[in-house]
């Protein structure tokens, strides 16, 4: 197998004999993409040429979420976290299920690691999450145990806060709260805890958080925000809806996650429906941070992978244009780093559009090489023009 560090090398001579050849050679690099992309791997990517660099040159800080597994186990994988991340946060460790075996037991091994990992290199971390209608553990949807939600609900709050408290840069404190298919009140969906608890929960959540770690910035994350239609307008206005309720409450509030789940060949497109919606957030005096970027690629009807990976590149470009030009944005996080452990692969394959062909939706390919996807985030950030 070709290493990610080898390729990185090959691809540097590559380039060097394009370049000895002058302008046949740049033809020659024009004509063949294969070619092309060998020679853009070529360029540095580390140190003051990494996402992380180049993101906090504009602004903002640039990282990714992590299996943790992944990085205790693959030395190449975390060495490519160090050189490319400012701030991780772990995909699932943080989760109640993975925290909650049972009633009584917390299970902090993982998401300690992580922090260990972050402090010696100078990262940050954040924490999802808190509240989510998904990972909530049977035990506590068993009869004898929905009397005493509320009170599980605050005690886990504030003991996973604690444990934290000062050392994490933001908790996505409520994940995933609107969902207007569920036809209840502000759209906010059906979930167990809306179903224990009313839609007090989410206050009740903030303020949690704030009382066992005032630090850290108290996030209220979501998706389907994204793009200019119909659906995405809905769901825009029901979040800005509560979060003005919030705010009129004086809940513990400092920042929107905007999930960035988008998806590549669609005709949808972002635009001011985005744009205006980080504005109101900017307005309200909160930060954004972009917390799950990654391109869905299922509906590119192209089976030719250079220009499935144009494609992809350009919808990150696109989509960064957008999101990153507002200065209200501070941070901005792939849902993982490499294409080996994309979540969009996960499940049985049936599920998907494409069966046949795994999803390719970051910046690194699975054995940890440079993609075009790559360059095209380090040129947004590159290309980001702050509005005031
Ligand atoms: C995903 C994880 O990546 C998967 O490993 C897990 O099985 C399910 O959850 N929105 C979120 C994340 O807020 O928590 C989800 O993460 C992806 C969608």
């Amino acid at each position: 197998m070709l290493t990610r560090r080898n390729f990185i090398a090959k691809g540097t001579i590559a380039a060097a004999g394009l370049a000895s050849l002058g302008s046949a050679g740049s033809l020659l690099a024009n004509a063949a993409k294969s070619v092309q992309n060998q020679a853009h791997v070529s360029q540095e990517i580390s140190g003051p040429h990494s996402l992380r660099a180049h993101a906090s040159h504009n602004g903002f800080i640039f990282g990714s979420a992590v299996i943790v597994r992944s990085v205790q186990s693959d030395p190449e994988f975390a060495a490519l976290v160090r050189e490319q991340c400012g701030i991780v946060v772990p995909t699932g460790e943080l989760k109640w299920k993975a925290l909650r075996p049972s009633r009584d037991q917390y299970d902090f091994s993982r998401p300690d690691y992580l922090l260990g990992f972050a402090q010696r290199n100078r990262m940050l971390m954040r924490g999802h999450t808190l509240c989510w209608h998904e990972s909530v553990p049977d035990w506590i949807k068993a009869e004898e145990n929905r009397a005493n939600t509320r009170q599980l609900f605050i005690d886990h709050i504030t003991v996973v806060c604690k444990r934290y408290a000062g050392k994490f840069h933001s908790w996505d404190v409520v994940n995933e709260a609107i969902f207007p298919k569920d036809a209840q009140i502000g759209g906010l969906r059906k979930s167990f805890w809306f179903e224990q608890m009313g839609p007090e929960y989410i206050e009740l959540a903030f303020r949690t958080a704030h009382a066992a770690d005032p630090q850290a910035r108290l996030t209220y994350n979501d998706y389907g925000v994204e793009v200019d239609n119909e659906e995405d307008a809905e769901r825009r206005r029901l979040i800005l809806d509560l979060l003005h309720d919030l705010r009129k409450r004086n809940v513990p509030i400092d920042a929107v996650g905007i999930q960035s789940h988008v998806k590549a060949g669609q005709t949808e497109t972002f635009g001011k429906g985005l744009a205006d919606y980080i504005e109101s957030i900017r307005q309200m005096g909160l930060e954004v941070y972009l917390t799950e970027l990654d391109v869905n690629e299922d509906d590119i009807a192209s089976a030719d992978p250079a220009q499935r990976d144009a494609i992809i590149a350009k919808t990150y470009t696109d989509y960064l244009r957008v999101a990153l030009a507002n200065p209200a944005v501070k941070a901005l996080l792939t849902w993982d780093l490499s294409d080996r452990f994309t979540w969009l692969n996960d499940g049985p394959t049936h599920h998907r559009k494409q069966p046949d062909r795994p999803q390719r939706s970051l910046p690194f390919d699975s054995d940890y090489r440079p993609k075009e996807a790559f360059f095209a985030l380090r040129d947004s950030f590159d290309a980001r023009k702050l509005h005031s």
